[in-house]
């Protein structure tokens, strides 16, 4: 694996990592494999509002900034995330706030943040996972953007987002929307409404976090349908579960998982860029999970093999 380095196999497209600052650093090996194979990097929590804007309108920058910092030092870009998730929010925003506090807190989140990172983000999550999953009975989620703002949540997100620099992308991410069904049906029209009210929205992250054998067969076309609304989309939190330490087999499976997935990406002219959730599996969320490219030792698994054939066309 010495001379394949996947960030070159992506051109044109990104190859990503989510990044994350407990290791960076800490772990040389860690360091070695994510100094060299990525092209573009998402804090994997540093940039969450409860690690960003812990108290009102007192911003604690430094963990993101170590990540924006070393993605400058390896030429690698940065996609933000979140701004609005229902999940990972400080005490002080919570159901005492009215509408008119939220609001501002909102614009004032965004906007701060933005005006910080300002010139250094490729792309933004600004909605991360509001999309229901008991679509189609109901449209978003049930937390306290919706509860205070209704429909108008996202639409304003990406409003207050937009108003602050129109250059980096502006995504919504969100998981089980990657096969056509009722989620990603749901968001479809969600976004064909907004195209039409001149709601700004560039594009669509496609989580990926799926299990072992359970890519959906419609991954590429629902990929193309978006693409097909005039937004970039991209692959944004890959990783593909094992559940338990794996054989051979399963180890083939993961790997043929992988190049469906980023095969998917290549076959689609605007998908920008593959981003996995991690790096090595015993950093990865998912305890025990092993569903990373490369393993506890840092060492590259079939999967990371199955990534660079399909980056070739292979
Ligand atoms: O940093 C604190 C530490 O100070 C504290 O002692 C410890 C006690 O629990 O918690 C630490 O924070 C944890 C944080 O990860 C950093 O390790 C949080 O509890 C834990 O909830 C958090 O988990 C993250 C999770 O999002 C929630 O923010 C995962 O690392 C991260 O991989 C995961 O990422 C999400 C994406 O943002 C959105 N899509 C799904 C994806 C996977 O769940």
């Amino acid at each position: 694996s010495n001379n394949i380095i996947l960030r070159n196999l992506a051109v044109p497209r990104f190859f990503g990592a989510a990044a994350n600052t407990t290791f960076l650093y800490h772990d040389l090996n860690y360091t070695e494999v994510i100094s060299t194979q990525f092209s573009i990097f998402t804090p994997e929590n540093e940039m969450k509002w409860e690690d960003i804007e812990p108290e009102p309108n007192s911003f604690d920058f430094g963990p993101a900034d170590e990540i924006v910092r070393f993605a400058e030092s390896v030429n690698a870009k940065v996609r933000g995330h979140n701004f609005m998730w229902g999940s990972q929010l400080p005490p002080w925003v919570n159901d005492t706030l009215t509408a008119t506090e939220l609001d501002r807190a909102l614009q004032n989140h965004i906007t701060k943040v933005m005006e910080h990172y300002r010139g250094k983000l490729y792309a933004i999550d600004v909605v991360n996972e509001m999309i229901s999953d008991n679509t189609p009975n109901e449209t978003f989620k049930d937390n306290i953007w919706t509860e205070k703002f209704g429909e108008e949540a996202v639409p304003k997100a990406l409003t207050y987002a937009r108003a602050v620099d129109s250059q980096p992308k502006l995504y919504i991410n969100d998981y089980s929307i990657e096969g056509i069904n009722s989620k990603s049906d749901t968001l479809y029209s969600v976004l064909q409404g907004f195209i039409a009210d001149g709601v700004p929205i560039d594009a669509v992250g496609f989580q990926c976090h799926f299990y072992l054998g359970q890519v959906p067969d419609t991954l590429q076309q629902n990929l193309q349908r978006f693409a097909d609304l005039g937004l970039d989309v991209a692959i944004t939190e890959l990783d593909i579960n094992l559940q338990g330490p794996g054989n051979a087999t399963s180890l083939e499976q993961q790997a043929k998982d992988y190049w469906t997935v980023v095969n998917a990406c290549v076959q689609t002219k605007r998908c920008v860029s593959v981003t996995v959730w991690g790096v090595s599996d015993d950093h990865s969320w998912i305890p025990g999970g092993n569903p990373l490219p490369w393993n506890a030792e840092k060492q590259p698994k079939p999967a990371f093999y199955a990534i660079a054939d399909a980056f070739e066309g292979k």
